[in-house]
């Protein structure tokens, strides 16, 4: 029987590890970390995360083929295979600061595996860390070894979240990186073994370690790129008339092109596209390549521009200035289906908003109050560090938010509705009601094009949606990004 170890219990470590053990009863799978609180809620009904499917995956194996533990070292010891999966958040001191993977987590996993092992092991990168990482932990771990023999593999995750569960069930592909000797091809083969128990042999991918590094942060910067690109087009859009989901639609149909990932939006959130595209310019830029860092930092830019043009629109629109009015905003996420909110435009917004002012009231079905309140007042890039270890941020009292649990309740006696998320809920609501207990003119805002905008300027709302053709009243309120 192998023994899978994976380091580190977050949105990766766990549903994956959960989908392997699941496929793969033989195989005994343990999840640890050194979050007392994440492992006990893992060990309990209510999952630290929310994931479609994922509470069925857990409860079918918990306790037979899947555990959960503190106990890193112990089961690290036992292992045959340590996934690591820890956090790889962004620098946000010293060199490469605002841009370098800060690979302080990954350097202690590497040095306590080389210390606690007494037979050789199989160590699999899951979290994605800059080309040449595995090289790095290589050196660390053969100098740490004793005697004892480690093979580093590359296994990037491409789940999203909210599909995690489909995603890992029916991957486009796995793409498994190593060493190209002997030794290497064995572990791949190792680790393959594991995959092919429910993944068509086709679609399991293998490459030299530098590959499938790079493939990672390739494969999200061109999705992120898209996004970026097809956001750019949907501010000229609103500039000449036409429709963004006009154009992505004729330019998707192009089957060199394809249709997926082109809705424009109020801009692309999530720990990953962001981190691994600063991630990719850092690397263009050590290796003496600033016009390909330039060419990528660009699609962080137009981003940030997006967000920043859709706050500007809320301001211009209400007569440039929501100093004390009521702002409510639906949804908080940085996508639907999912409780997380590392990078979410949301926080941009809000941000922009409560810097002019204004006061927000929130509501998201997914994201406690708590973790709203720290999203707004933690620095930049602390997000992404372990939160028992996070720099203390102070706890606000700030008295222009205010998080509640109803759409209804957000937006009464509001001045205007920001769409942030594109919950399928938003799409139903009683948008007559909503309107009957607004402030007018009610103006809603919708960043994730979800609303029937016809429908709501019939009921007399004032609707700005990314990339459409413009409201009369908007127009004549022209906002400057
Ligand atoms: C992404 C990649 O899709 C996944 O392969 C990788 O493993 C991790 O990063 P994730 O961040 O979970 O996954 O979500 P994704 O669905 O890619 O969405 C990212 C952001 O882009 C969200 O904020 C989403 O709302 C936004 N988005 C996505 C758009 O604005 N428009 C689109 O057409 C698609
Ligand atoms: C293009 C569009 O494809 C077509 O839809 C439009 O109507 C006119 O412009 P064309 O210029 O004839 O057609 O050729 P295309 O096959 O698109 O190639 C354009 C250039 O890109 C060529 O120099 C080609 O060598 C290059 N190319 C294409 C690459 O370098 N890499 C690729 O993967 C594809
Ligand atoms: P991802 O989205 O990549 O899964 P998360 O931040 O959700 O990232 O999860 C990373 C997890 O790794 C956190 O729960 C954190 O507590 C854990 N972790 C970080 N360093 C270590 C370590 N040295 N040993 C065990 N767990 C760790």
């Amino acid at each position: 029987m192998v023994k899978i170890c994976c380091i580190g219990a977050g949105y990766v470590g766990g549903p994956t590890m959960a989908v392997i053990a699941l496929k793969c009863p033989s195989i005994e799978v343990v999840v640890v970390d050194i979050s007392k609180s994440r492992i006990a809620a893992w060990n309990s009904d209510k999952l630290p995360i929310y994931e479609p499917g994922l509470d069925e995956v857990v409860k079918k194996c918990r306790g037979k083929n899947l555990f959960f533990s503190t106990e890193v070292e112990k089961h690290v010891y036992e292992a045959d295979i340590v996934f690591v999966s820890v956090n790889t958040p962004t620098k946000t001191r010293g060199l490469g600061a605002g841009k370098a993977a800060d690979l302080t987590y990954w350097e202690n996993a590497a040095r306590m595996i080389a210390d606690v092992s007494k037979s050789d092991k199989i160590v699999v990168e899951k979290s994605t860390v800059p080309v040449k990482t595995a090289e790095a932990i290589e050196k660390i771990m053969t100098h740490n070894a004793k005697g004892i023999k480690f093979q580093i593999l590359s296994n990037p995750e491409f789940l999203a979240e909210g599909t995690a569960i489909q995603d890992l069930f029916n991957p486009d592909r796995v793409l498994i990186g190593g060493r190209e000797t002997p030794e290497g091809e064995k572990a791949i083969q190792t680790l393959k073994n594991v995959y092919s128990q429910w993944i068509p042999e086709g679609k399991i991918l293998t490459t030299n370690l530098w590959s499938a590094e790079l493939s990672k942060l390739a494969a999200n910067a061109f999705l992120a790129q898209r996004i970026s690109s097809v956001n750019a087009l949907s501010s000229l859009c609103e500039a000449t008339g036409a429709n963004v989901n006009q154009v992505s639609y004729a330019v998707g149909t192009d089957t060199r092109i394809g249709p997926k990932f082109l809705n424009a939006s109020v801009g692309f959130g999530g720990s990953c596209f962001q981190k691994d595209i600063l991630n990719l310019v850092y690397i263009c830029e050590c290796n003496g390549l600033p016009e390909v860092a330039e060419y990528w930092k660009q699609v962080i830019k137009i981003n940030d521009y997006q967000k920043s043009r859709f706050v500007n629109r809320v301001v211009a629109s209400m007569f440039n200035t929501v100093s004390n009015k009521k702002i409510a905003i639906l949804g908080f996420a940085f996508k639907k289906d999912t409780g997380d909110t590392r990078e979410t435009p949301a926080i941009d917004v809000c941000k922009g908003l409560l810097g002019d002012k204004a006061r927000v009231s929130i509501f998201d079905p997914q994201v406690t109050e708590d973790q709203i309140q720290r999203d707004l007042w933690m620095n930049k890039f602390d997000w992404d560090h372990p939160i028992h270890l996070q720099p203390t941020s102070t706890p606000s009292n700030e008295k222009n938010v205010s998080v509640v649990w109803d759409a209804y309740e957000a937006t009464k006696d509001a001045d205007g509705v920001c769409i942030l998320t594109e919950w399928d809920e938003f799409k139903k609501l009683d948008y007559q009601k909503i309107y009957d207990n607004m402030r007018k003119p009610a103006f809603v805002f919708d960043g994730r094009n979800v609303v029937d905008c016809d429908k709501l300027r019939e009921i007399g709302f004032i609707v700005y949606s990314i990339g459409k053709p413009l409201d009369p009243w908007l127009k004549d309120m022209p906002a400057v990004a």
